[in-house]
């Protein structure tokens, strides 16, 4: 067989070609066969991607507009809100730290995880690794890399922790379940407007994505000989599967209740529209 002529991945040493220019592969000059659109996925994916990060950080970097005191609404990129740098009615967890640089983001004690948990996600990784690194691209659409070492080497083996940060994210969803509890306030005491009902929504749905991890599913699931012998694992297993189904939709999903809830938060708070109250 002749060598091949379009530059691949060889292995980690760098010498023997890996991949589609594997000895015993056919040598096929075409970078791909593919006719369809097979790059439409991973563009729209790296656009929203890029739209998202883009604007979680400039939300979190300039740190105004995250809390309405009237009726406890705290934006989830906010929270836990723990530095004197926070106003102090949003700090029900109490004052950790001094006041803030502007670089380092009020939610500082829960973003490591949370980010953690988004960045190490089954679906998240091939999302990314698809969009940005291109590796691969698509399913027979060669990556360009010359070397490929998996996951099995710094930084990228650190995706076998994924089920530690599956353990912090569940921490991460109580704190938002609390503030989606505070948001039933009024002036006067109880109350419910629209941020309400948003923050309850998006806390609902970060939990169902939370639950939904391959990860959770294996909690309840692996390491079993037998299911007959465990009838409530199982069932746990059963019903987190059916959410595994939906983990991709799940996970866009929440990214975007999570920049809704925000920015509503942002615009009742910065005074562009009125909350719409239907209670107190
Ligand atoms: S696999 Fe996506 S959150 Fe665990």
């Amino acid at each position: 067989m002749s060598a091949p002529t379009r530059p691949g991945a060889t292995d980690a040493a760098g010498d023997k070609p890996r991949g589609v220019d594997a000895p015993g592969r056919a040598t096929i000059k075409a970078r791909t066969l593919r006719k369809d659109a097979w790059w439409r996925s991973p563009l729209i994916t790296m656009t929203l991607l890029t739209i998202w990060v883009l604007y979680a950080l400039i939300r979190t970097l300039t740190q105004e507009y995250y809390f309405v005191a009237a009726y406890h609404y705290l934006s989830p990129f906010s929270s836990p809100c723990v530095s004197a740098s926070c106003v102090p009615e949003s700090r029900d967890f109490g004052t950790w730290f001094g006041e803030f640089p502007g670089f380092i983001p009020f939610a500082i004690l829960v973003l490591p995880f949370l980010l953690g948990f988004r960045l190490t996600c089954y679906y998240y990784r091939k999302a990314y690794y698809r969009a940005f690194w291109r590796s691969p691209a698509a399913c027979a659409v060669p990556e360009p890399h010359k070397k490929y070492t998996g996951e099995t080497r710094f930084p990228l083996v650190v995706q076998n922790a994924h089920r530690y940060f599956f353990y912090a994210a569940i921490a991460v969803s109580l704190v938002n379940t609390y503030d989606a509890i505070r948001a039933f306030s009024s002036p006067t005491g109880f109350g419910i407007g629209l941020g309400t009902i948003i923050m309850v929504v998006n806390v609902v749905l970060l939990w169902t994505y939370t639950v939904s991890c391959h990860s959770c599913r294996h909690i309840f699931g692996g390491k079993l000989r037998h299911f007959s012998r465990h009838p409530v694992r199982y069932k746990m297993w059963t019903w987190i599967s059916k959410l595994n189904g939906k983990h991709m939709e799940l996970a866009w999903t929440t990214l975007g209740t999570l920049m809704l809830t925000d920015m509503y938060i942002w615009f009742v708070s910065a005074g562009y529209i009125n909350d719409l109250r239907i209670i107190g």
